[in-house]
């Protein structure tokens, strides 16, 4: 489902460049539910970028569901990550002016959904994860965990073969985080492959299989 040969990526030129990742190969079955551990800057973020194709690789080849991630288009990427891959940004990444029902809403934009049917699938994966009462409240005005909750919520709304969740629990008390661990156990049942980023040892002890990535280099696999 994704298979990564040779991945390096390089920040910046010369003296002041910076590998980030250094000939990463792996490859992640379809259905299968691995998790990524690393030291801060070890290179997890960009790893899961690189995978997605928001941010390009300096060299080597990524293939995911049948897509050649590195030669494809901007166009074609942006197609491709919207109906394939489920994203749940570190730093989320939400519209704080509009509510957590229309941030949730947003990437079902891009498919032929009507605005009621958009609205209610938006309204019942919130519902799942514990935000019913902040549907309409804006994002600006919600707790780190509860917008880490719609973040999580705006990834799966499309139900995505894919998820990759960037430290998707790192802000949520233990309750929420159960919560947000069991719907993630529950899509894994369903099918969905998924790459979880954490370095939270007991986030990783519920995760099947876990590699570990140190200085761009994957030491445990
Ligand atoms: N856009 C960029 N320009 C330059 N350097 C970058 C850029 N993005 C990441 N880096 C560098 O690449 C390295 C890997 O960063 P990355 O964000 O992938 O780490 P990480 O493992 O996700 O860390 P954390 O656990 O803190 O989120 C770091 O040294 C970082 O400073
Ligand atoms: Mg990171």
């Amino acid at each position: 489902m994704i298979k990564l040969d040779n991945v390096t990526k390089i920040f910046g030129r010369g003296k002041d460049s910076l590998t980030a990742l250094d000939h990463v190969s792996m490859n992640v079955e379809e259905g299968s539910y691995l998790g990524l551990s690393g030291r801060s800057g070890s290179g997890k973020t960009t790893l899961l970028n690189v995978i997605s194709g928001l941010e390009r690789a300096t060299a080597g080849n990524i293939n995911v569901d049948g897509i050649n991630v590195q030669s494809a288009t901007d166009g074609r990427l942006a197609a491709f990550r919207n109906k394939t891959i489920g994203f749940v940004f570190q730093s989320f990444h939400l519209n704080d002016w509009e509510t957590a029902l229309e941030n949730t809403v947003l990437p079902l934009l891009l498919t032929r959904t009507s605005r009621s049917e958009r609205e209610k699938l938006a309204a019942d994966v919130l519902n799942r994860l514990g935000l019913s009462d902040k549907i309409d409240s804006r994002v600006g005005t919600l707790s780190t965990g509860q917008c880490q909750r719609v973040a999580l919520a705006r990834a799966l709304v499309t139900k995505p073969k894919i998820l990759l969740a960037d430290e998707p629990t790192a802000n949520i008390d233990s309750e929420a985080e159960n919560e947000a661990l069991n719907i993630i156990d529950e899509l894994h049942a369903g099918g969905m492959t998924i790459v979880l980023v954490s370095h939270d040892p007991k986030v990783l002890e519920r995760v099947p299989r876990t590699i570990t990535i140190e200085k761009g280099r994957i030491v445990k696999y």
